[in-house]
């Protein structure tokens, strides 16, 4: 095994100087280097997998796989660890919209607007997803689908995801105990990676595709792409979970597929227009950038390798790689921790600056709606220009919901922010005109300074829409 490791040492070190070769054979070269680094990996980890007790079919509880797997289990359970975050990532859990309270503005009438945190590390999906506002009694299934190994579990139970989905989420609670761990990536018997949510399945069937003929090194990234990814819940009843995936996986395919499909998410409370919540498209975007276009996986920097006495091995505390970047990204730069931080750094910058000009001309627009509205324009009047600004924060959505602020795909998330602006300034365009023919003035803006400022404001709009929706008492009598 050690005479393994060092050819691959060997291997890593000649890849990280064909990097820097940049004639036209060394790119050539780094795709096979960067292929048979991969399953160099695949071949050593399997001669290490020895069960010592015997794993059942969709054991859900982590600690029995630990039984025969200590290591990998001790680096899972790692991710309950909370560290300072990164500049914009991190294991922390930072409250997103007392950072920015315009995303109040944002998700105006949906559950984002009352609160949204930070994701963190894999131990705690059940614990917040209970622990949510978001959630209630008309909660579908639907939503423990990526919380947990006891999600297949009971999908096996019940022959089948459809009465999954369709269930209640309060009345499933029982039953999903074990956070994101072993069986949503693994065989029982052989170890093997393997794909333990249908949505997945069903989305590359319906593009002509199988996933069981995906090559090694493509599992690595299609076991995060079960869940890292755009969803939403189809049918009223059904809440059935699928990946608007038919057209591709763009920005553009997405207008296109929901277009077609006429889904919508919910009514913004104050523009009044119809809009869709992008989830978190982490897998979509990262398909664009140059990692994948080199083969590179989710997992080479998320789970890179780790030592522990001699022994290689995978780590499981998947979490932002600026936390260990000597594995995760010098494997293959050979650019110092403080270069390659202030790379990531910089990326992010620059997408957070033009994010931030998109978030401020989207929220003026809602607010301008929304004060156009109260005015007395009428639906027919206000329709074109909500369609703009709900194509506007889909767009940026697509990019701000996405993890990794913009590192994973950067020319592509700035090409996406830059039409997400442009949708946004023409549709506020077409109010200034709207409302010039009213004979309005400038619309001033309301204090929405502070996350409680701008709920204050989202909740006296919805007050006054009830009212002037409900017929009045004085009238009634
Ligand atoms: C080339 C290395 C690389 C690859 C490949 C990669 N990522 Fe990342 N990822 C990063 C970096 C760097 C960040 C930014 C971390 C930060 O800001 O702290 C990040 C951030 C994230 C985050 C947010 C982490 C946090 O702490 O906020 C998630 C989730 C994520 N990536 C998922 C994925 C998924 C899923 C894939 C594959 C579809 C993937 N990544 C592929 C390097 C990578
Ligand atoms: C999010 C997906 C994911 C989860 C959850 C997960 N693993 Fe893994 N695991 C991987 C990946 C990716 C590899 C690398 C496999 C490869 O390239 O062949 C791996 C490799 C392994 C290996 C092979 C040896 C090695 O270290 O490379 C073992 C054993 C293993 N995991 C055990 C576990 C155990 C035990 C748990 C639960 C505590 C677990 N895994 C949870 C994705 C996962
Ligand atoms: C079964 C669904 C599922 C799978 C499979 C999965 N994730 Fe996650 N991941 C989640 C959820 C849910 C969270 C948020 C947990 C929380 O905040 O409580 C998360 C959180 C993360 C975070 C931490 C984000 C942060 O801001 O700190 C990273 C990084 C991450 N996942 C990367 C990956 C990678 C890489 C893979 C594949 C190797 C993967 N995940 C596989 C569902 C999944
Ligand atoms: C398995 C090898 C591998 C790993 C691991 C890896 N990279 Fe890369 N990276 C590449 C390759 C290959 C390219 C493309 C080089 C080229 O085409 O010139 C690249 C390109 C880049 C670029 C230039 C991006 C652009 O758009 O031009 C940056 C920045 C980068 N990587 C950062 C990172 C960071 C940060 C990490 C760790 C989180 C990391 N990489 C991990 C192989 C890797």
């Amino acid at each position: 095994m050690s005479s393994k490791d060092n050819t691959e040492q060997k291997r890593g070190s000649a890849f990280g100087w064909a990097l820097f070769g940049g004639s036209a054979i060394g790119v050539f070269g780094l795709g096979l280097l960067a292929s048979s680094i991969s399953s160099r990996r695949a071949e050593s980890d399997v001669a290490r997998v020895a069960f010592t007790s015997e794993i059942p079919a969709w054991e859900a509880d982590n600690a029995k796989w630990g039984e025969s797997f200590p290591r990998e289990y001790n680096s899972w359970e790692a991710t309950k660890a909370m560290n300072d975050n990164t500049k914009y990532g991190g294991s922390g859990h930072r409250d997103y919209l007392e950072d920015n309270p315009k995303l109040v503005i944002m998700f105006a009438g949906y559950g984002f607007s009352k609160e949204f945190y930070q994701a963190r590390g894999h131990f705690h999906a059940v614990e917040d997803v209970t622990n949510t506002e978001r959630v209630g009694e008309n909660t579908p299934g639907t939503c423990w689908t990526c919380k947990s190994p006891d999600v297949p579990r009971v999908m096996d139970e019940r022959g089948g995801p459809a009465d999954f989905y369709s269930d209640k989420f309060m009345a499933l609670k029982s039953e999903i105990k074990n956070p994101i761990g072993c069986a949503d990536c693994h065989n029982n018997e052989t170890m093997a990676l393997q794909v333990s949510r249908p949505a997945l399945a069903e989305a590359f069937e319906r593009q002509g595709k199988d996933i069981n003929k995906v090559s090694h090194q493509e599992m690595r990234t299609l076991v995060c792409a079960q869940c890292h990814v755009e969803y939403y819940f189809k049918g009223k009843e059904e809440k059935y979970l699928t990946f608007p995936w038919d057209n591709g996986l763009t920005v553009e395919n997405f207008e296109q597929y929901f277009a077609e499909t006429g889904h919508v998410d919910w009514t913004h409370a104050v523009s009044g227009a119809k809009m869709v919540k992008m989830q978190h498209p982490d897998y979509e975007v990262y398909m664009q950038g140059v990692h994948a276009f080199q083969g590179v996986s989710c997992a080479d920097c998320h789970m890179p390798y780790k030592s522990e006495g001699g022994v290689k091995f995978t780590d499981h505390k998947v979490q932002s790689p600026l936390y260990n970047i000597a594995n995760s990204c010098q494997v293959c730069h050979k650019w110092s921790e403080t270069e390659v931080k202030d790379r990531v750094t910089s990326i992010q910058d620059k997408n957070r600056e033009i994010q931030t000009l998109v978030e401020e001309a989207i929220t003026r627009a809602h607010l301008e709606i929304g004060d156009t509205a109260k005015a007395g324009a009428t639906d027919e009047e206000l329709d074109e220009i909500r369609k703009m600004i709900s194509l506007a924060q889909m767009y940026w959505d697509y990019v701000a919901a996405n993890n990794g602020m913009g590192f994973h795909a950067p020319q592509e998330t700035a090409r996406i922010l830059g039409k997400s602006l442009n949708f946004a300034k023409d549709c506020r365009i077409e109010i200034v005109k709207l409302r010039a023919g009213m004979g309005l003035g400038d619309y001033t803006l309301p204090d929405i300074s502070t996350e409680d400022s701008a709920k204050a404001f989202v909740a006296g709009t919805i007050e006054a829409k009830k009212a002037a929706a409900a017929p009045s008492e004085s009238k009634a009598s």
